[in-house]
């Protein structure tokens, strides 16, 4: 008797406990894509992407190039020539962090808009 109340109790907490369970998705924050009237700004909204993406953690100023640290990139990424101002979606530094790529580390999809914009906006130093 004893017994199988101790095992109803125990049946029961371990329902409680699976179903009180909520699982948490990690959402990426939502940011929209960039209007394109707007100037995006290199120093801004593009260099800071390089540190918060991981990319600084091998290209750096004696690491894998492009140098992609503060101050270093817009000078590393154009003489390596991985900007086309031509061809914005060929620009190196736009498609081979993207999203679906297999990089070591990749872009949002909303940075990646930003990149993308910045580069057919001419690709300013700014
Ligand atoms: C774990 C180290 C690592 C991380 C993190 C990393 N990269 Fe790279 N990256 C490399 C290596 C190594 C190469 C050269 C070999 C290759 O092309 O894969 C490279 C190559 C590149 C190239 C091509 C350079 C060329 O000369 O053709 C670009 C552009 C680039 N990375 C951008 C980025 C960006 C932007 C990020 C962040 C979103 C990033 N990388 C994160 C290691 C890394």
């Amino acid at each position: 008797m004893r017994r199988k109340f101790i095992y109803t109790i125990g049946i029961l907490a371990a329902i409680v406990f699976a179903t009180s369970c909520q699982y948490k998705f990690i959402v990426e924050p939502v940011v929209p894509p960039p209007d394109p009237e707007d100037t995006i700004y290199f120093s801004q909204e593009i260099e800071p992407i390089f540190g918060t993406q991981g990319c600084t953690g091998c290209h750096n100023t004696g690491g894998t190039n492009p140098d992609l640290t503060v101050g270093n990139s817009y000078n590393s990424i154009t003489s390596m020539g991985l900007v086309d101002v031509n061809d914005p979606q060929g620009s190196k530094i736009y498609y081979y962090p993207l999203p679906d790529g297999s990089h070591y580390a990749k872009y949002t999809s909303s940075q990646a808009a930003y990149i993308l914009g910045w580069i057919e906006q001419g690709a300013l130093d700014n």
